[in-house]
């Protein structure tokens, strides 16, 4: 299968372009976002169907603001501008980007003058995301004016002779109710490109590109359970069958029945060689008396690696490839973000640094949404596919302070009790995360019978998020809170009090070490 000629979002500083690819891709297109620098050879060398200018913070009349090569509109490839790359497009080809003074932002009403080839889809006036101070105050000669609002004369134009076009609103957000029409109207008429970009079409490649990179060498994978590396495996697995090797490092440290689902679900089901290496009393082990969160996720890190050194050695027949679940955004992210380590992000199934395996990544180009419909495609059971994010250290750092087995217990039977309670309320897909923390360190009085009790404290955190990087604390409804705490204190031994976080992130994490 000959790879999908890409849309290439320029990005040009704008939080949204990342959005923009993710648009174009529910359109089932394949795209991907290229520095607004790229050199024109460069993005020509990669033979697009079309290109996107996206948004940006600057004006086009700053000193150093991010520019466009004007030879990027003479390469017949059909060119959307967005926003700030509407204004480029505009001032590059002859029409006026003024300050005038006139900033719109947020919901604005848009009418349609002409509904060219865009905006056919649309009504002739509906409701668009805006978010610009500079206004286009004439076109590019060439262009036809095709939509405005109040203060925008400009809002919307294009020359389809020359494949060029152009709108000041945000058609990818959600605030804007059908710009997902915009996009098709251009993936499909303008670049003439067709809906392919689907799960099952994106396995085919996976598979192809796997098949060439790995030949018959030997390929090990370290499977945690969670979605990516699931379908990381599986993928890998469908390209090798039996030179996929997968090892599953049981920490002791994961959910109430999350053990048992990887082995029954990859080892029986779907038949892949799996090694299940129990470790859990080597782990409790090694956590014994200790409390600092950093120092829990250091010994968790140094001793996974370890097992899967020794597994690699003794049942990893000499296996040159290891499989890594790196998706898109990490991809794109990459170097160029220094954010400040807040906590060690370490990544329990990752890869040990210095051991020498040639990388596998066939998620390499998805983002996570894909990585869940591939995964359905591919069969993996609900569950797999629509599982929280957990982390790496697992529940280790779900225990405030020493991680003992008995805490372990009742943290994942108090666990248990936030799951079923989700669940039968309907709300496992409104919400990023929702889980349990024992504060091992604390304890309260309370009175249960006819007894005073001394025991631990358990926090529900329940969030919801776009990307994790902030959250809100989700409202849940009374009802649910009162259920989650009854059956805790009533089924978790040595837990007397329940209590619910309501701090967003920031100024706090999602988790709580
Ligand atoms: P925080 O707590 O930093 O978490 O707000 C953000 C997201 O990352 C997950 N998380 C981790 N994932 N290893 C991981 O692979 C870790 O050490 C780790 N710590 C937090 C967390 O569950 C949330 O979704």
């Amino acid at each position: 299968m000959a790879d999908p000629r890409p849309v290439l979002v320029l990005d040009f500083g704008a939080q949204y372009a990342q959005l923009i690819a993710r648009r174009v891709r529910e359109c089932h297109v394949y795209s991907e976002i290229v520095p607004f620098d790229s050199p024109v050879a460069d993005l020509a060398a990669r033979r697009p169907a079309g290109l996107i200018l996206s948004g940006g913070p600057a004006s086009v009349y700053e000193p150093g603001a991010p520019d466009v090569d004007e030879r990027l509109f003479d390469l017949g490839v059909p060119v959307l501008g967005i926003c700030y790359g509407q204004q480029l497009m505009a001032r590059s080809l002859g029409g006026r980007v003024e300050p005038t003074g006139a900033r719109e932002y947020g919901r604005t009403g848009f009418s349609i003058t002409e509904p060219g080839v865009l905006l056919g889809d649309l009504p002739p006036e509906g409701t668009v995301w805006m978010s610009h101070g500079d206004t286009i105050t004439a076109p590019p000669p060439g262009f036809v004016v095709t939509g405005s609002t109040d203060l925008s004369p400009v809002a919307s134009m294009e020359d389809p002779q020359r494949g060029l076009f152009g709108v000041q609103f945000h058609p990818e957000v959600a605030h804007t109710p059908r710009g997902i029409d915009v996009l098709k109207r251009f993936l499909y008429d303008a670049c003439d490109l067709l809906p392919e970009w689907t799960p099952a079409n994106v396995i085919e490649r996976a598979t192809e590109r796997i098949r060439l990179q790995v030949g018959d060498a030997q390929i090990l994978c370290a499977l945690s359970g969670g979605v990516d590396s699931s379908v990381a495996a599986l993928l890998v697995h469908r390209a090798v069958g039996k030179n996929l090797t997968c090892v599953f490092v049981d920490t002791g440290l994961l959910r109430i029945g999350e053990a048992e689902q990887v082995v029954a679900t990859f080892g029986e089901h779907f038949q892949v060689p799996l090694v299940h290496a129990r470790r859990e009393e080597l782990f409790l082990s090694k956590l014994a008396g200790v409390t600092d969160p950093e120092q829990k996720r250091r010994i968790i890190g140094e001793q996974f690696i370890r097992v899967f050194e020794e597994i690699a050695r003794t049942e990893g027949r000499e296996a040159r490839f290891l499989v890594q679940g790196t998706l898109y955004p990490d991809v794109i992210e990459s170097g160029s973000r220094t954010a400040a380590r807040i906590k060690s992000h370490h990544n329990v199934g990752g890869l040990p640094e210095d051991m020498e395996f040639e990388l596998v990544e066939p998620l390499r180009d998805l983002f996570k949404d894909e990585v869940r419909k591939v995964g359905e495609e591919l069969g993996l059971p609900e569950e797999i596919v629509r599982r929280q994010p957990f982390p790496g250290p697992g529940l280790a750092v779900r225990i405030v302070g020493e991680v003992t087995a008995e805490r372990l217990e009742a943290v994942r039977a108090a666990d248990r009790v936030v799951q079923e309670e989700v669940r039968r309320a309907g709300l496992v897909s409104d919400l990023w995360q929702a889980f349990a923390v024992l504060l091992g360190g604390v304890q309260s009085v309370g009175v249960m019978g006819d007894g005073r009790t001394y025991e631990h404290p358990v926090v529900v955190r329940a969030v919801t998020s776009e990307d994790a990087m902030t959250a809100d604390w989700a409202r849940l409804p009374y009802g649910v809170l009162e259920r989650i705490s009854s059956r805790i204190v009533a089924e978790v031994l040595g837990v007397n009090r329940v209590t619910y976080d309501i701090t967003s992130k920031p100024p706090g994490t999602i988790e709580w070490e």
